[in-house]
């Protein structure tokens, strides 16, 4: 597929996506949402990809659902297409991890795609938000309920109730960042991240990404039962047998399912 809205590469066994939209601060519109639909339904079937990075421009990751797309719509045509729901949540079904580069804007839909990946890497200039409010409309796309997740009721309330901007630093100190890196290193950091993951077991980092993700879905008592038996099936797999016996030999483990 050729690609109008996104550019795509591979830098060894991680599959990178940089949104491609610089005249419209990289606003996510249908074809746009299409296109990395496409990429990452492509990464995860390639036995070569061990992770996948997202990210934007130095100035916008992305400055939320492309407006000018919405404005003409009717209740109806939303209603009809389910919008949002269709493309959007194609990043957080993916099995092998994703990794949000967030430099600039994350605002709205930019702000809800980077939070459906696994964890978000940004850069010193990033500002996170949800300013659907100031439109007359309310986040579509998971944003009342992954960010209330990540920063708690009080922040996320303010944050969707009056579209003040996060900073990394607050970005960070709330939890909705992993870290924070100078924006000059924002890319590298995002794929020595990713390079390690890539090293290590793709079967036990795809257990380990569906335990943590079980802590939102379920009660803690349930969420700890899975884990143990999750847990439990790694001693099934070669690469832990493999794991353990380079500790106990003092040698860097050699993971067969990479
Ligand atoms: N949709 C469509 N176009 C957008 C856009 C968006 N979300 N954000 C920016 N653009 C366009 C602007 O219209 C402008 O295009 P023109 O040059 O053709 O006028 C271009 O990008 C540059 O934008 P600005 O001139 O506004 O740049 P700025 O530096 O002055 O301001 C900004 C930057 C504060 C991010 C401002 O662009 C802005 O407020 N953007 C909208 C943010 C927003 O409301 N996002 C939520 C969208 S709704 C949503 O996402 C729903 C959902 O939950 C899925």
């Amino acid at each position: 597929m050729a690609y109008e809205n996104i550019l795509v590469e591979t830098r060894g066994q991680v599959g990178l996506i940089t949104l491609n939209r610089p005249k419209a601060l990289n606003a996510l519109n249908a074809a746009l949402m299409q296109e990395m639909t496409v990429a990452l339904d492509a990464f995860e079937a390639d036995d070569n990809i061990g992770c996948m990075i997202i990210t934007g421009s130095e100035k916008a990751f992305a400055a939320g659902a492309d407006i000018k797309e919405m404005q003409p719509k009717t209740y109806m045509d939303v209603y009809k297409e389910d919008f949002i729901t269709r493309d959007w949540e194609r990043a957080a079904r993916c099995r092998k991890p994703v990794i949000a580069a967030v430099a600039g804007y994350a605002l709205g839909g930019g702000c809800e795609l980077a939070m459906m990946c696994d964890f978000i890497i940004a850069a010193d200039t990033a500002k996170f938000g949800q300013p659907e409010i100031n439109l007359g409309t309310i986040p579509g796309a998971g944003g009342t309920q992954r960010l209330t997740r990540f920063v708690g009721k009080s922040k996320a309330m303010e944050m969707c109730l009056t579209a003040r901007m996060m900073d990394a630093d607050e970005a960070e100190r709330s939890g909705l960042v992993s870290r924070v890196v100078p924006a000059a290193e924002l890319l590298n950091e995002a794929i020595k991240a990713a390079e390690k993951i890539c090293s290590l077991s793709r079967p036990i980092v795809m257990i380990a990404k569906e335990s943590v993700n079980r802590a939102y879905e379920t009660t803690l008592t349930e969420g700890v039962r899975f884990e143990r038996r999750v847990f439990h099936s790694t001693f099934g797999t070669e690469d832990q047998k493999e794991g353990m016996s380079a500790f106990a030999e003092k040698r860097k483990a050699d993971f067969k399912h990479r």
